[in-house]
């Protein structure tokens, strides 16, 4: 008999890498984290949060501050809050926000998102907004990490133990941890009427279904055979504009940190404003188009880069037409109600980052020069 696995292969779970496996595992993580948060179709966190009425009429404003892939959770945050609440958001990485002298009052609600709950920075804002009397909520993956034990009101992701050190697990339940403080703000502040909770929290349920579609093999594959072909490029860009602006930041982060390919994600709109000086014949932009309200424009913006050479690959809605007319190749994703898209648009960006490193040989769980939690300044 020759065995041929050992501990880290049974860890694994079958998949060829942690990345892998913790992609695979996002239906579970968003069911996870919905999970005992729902009361007859509506959300209710009060098993999680103490917050009364009176303290959430009290915010003016909120901070959303993290690092990495937490930050640009934090991005999908501000929109989540100012659309559902309409109480104005900032958004700061945590190494700035403490060197910034931001406006921090008794009445501004700090949302410190941090998977592991450890890294240094978000910890070191998380503590200086404390002391500037902001009252703080942690959104983090760790029971007892230093976040939730010294954040006032946490809100935990139940993404489970996350190895690789690009995270997908972790952003998504993040994502969903985001949706439920947002819905749930809204309902106690009565900023949006039940109808349109229900029809919200109906759309939430769906999400681990619909991430679990685009995970069959047909999709992953065609994935896989788009990857084979960035793997040999060594410059791209993603553009976006509102939620996809924010999530191809994601995938832009992704595809540099486990392919070393060099990516910038550009607002679509601004590309006109210096970086289409950098579009050449052959280039791929990755075009992300799933919101409704800004298609056509970035439609625009694609016709633009098409018409210097670029090589186009389109990333937007089942159903959609337009979006495919004007680009190279083009990769559906399942239609949800527009704010909740990034959970869904996120998931063929995380695999193109994988298969692409894959591709390249790296070594996708630990790439070069990288951590999975920083603890240092
Ligand atoms: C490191 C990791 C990133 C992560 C960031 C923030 O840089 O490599 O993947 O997004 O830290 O980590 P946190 O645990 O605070 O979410």
């Amino acid at each position: 008999l020759h065995v041929t696995w050992d501990a880290v292969t049974a860890e694994k779970g079958g998949y060829e890498h942690f990345m892998l496996k913790e992609i695979h595992e996002q239906p579970k993580a968003i069911r996870d984290t919905l999970a005992g948060r729902i009361k007859e179709g509506l959300i209710d966190l009060t098993q999680d949060l103490s917050f009364t009425e009176a303290d959430l009429k009290k915010f003016d404003r909120v901070h959303f501050i993290a690092c990495g892939t937490a930050y640009h959770a934090g991005l999908i945050g501000k929109s989540v809050i100012e659309r559902l609440v309409r109480i104005p958001v900032e958004v700061d990485v945590a190494s700035e926000y403490r060197y910034r002298d931001p406006i921090i009052t008794p009445s501004t609600l700090v949302v410190v998102v941090s998977q592991s709950g450890e890294t240094a920075d978000t910890l070191a804002a998380l503590r200086a907004a404390k002391k500037a009397g902001a009252k703080t909520l942690g959104i983090t993956n760790v029971v007892g990490s230093s976040v939730s034990r010294e954040a006032d009101e946490v809100l935990m992701t139940w993404a489970g133990p996350e190895i690789a050190v690009a995270s997908t697990k972790a952003y998504t339940s993040q994502l969903v941890a985001i949706y439920l403080l947002g819905l749930y703000m809204a309902r106690i502040l009565g900023t949006r009427t039940e109808e349109v909770l229900k029809k919200s929290t109906e759309a939430l349920i769906q999400l681990s279904e619909q991430v679990e579609g685009q995970l069959i093999e047909a999709k992953t594959d065609a994935i896989q055979s788009l990857a084979k072909e960035i793997a040999k490029h060594e410059d791209l860009f993603f553009i976006g504009r509102g939620l996809d602006y924010a999530v191809v930041m994601e995938g832009s982060l992704k595809l540099k940190e486990i392919s070393y390919i060099h990516s910038e994600a550009y607002a679509a709109g601004e590309l006109k404003h210096g970086t289409l000086a950098l579009i050449e014949e052959g280039i791929p932009v990755i075009a992300l188009a799933t919101q409704h309200a800004v298609i056509e424009k970035t439609i625009s913006n694609i016709i633009e880069v098409k018409a210097r050479g670029a090589h186009v690959l389109g990333f937007g809605l089942e159903g959609d037409r337009e979006l495919k007319k004007s680009v190279d190749r083009v990769i559906t994703i399942p239609d949800t109600l527009p704010l909740f898209t990034p959970i869904l648009s996120v998931i063929p960006l995380q695999l193109l980052a994988y298969y692409t490193s894959v591709a390249r040989g790296i070594n996708v769980d630990k790439p070069r020069n990288l951590a999975k939690s920083v603890t240092v300044e």
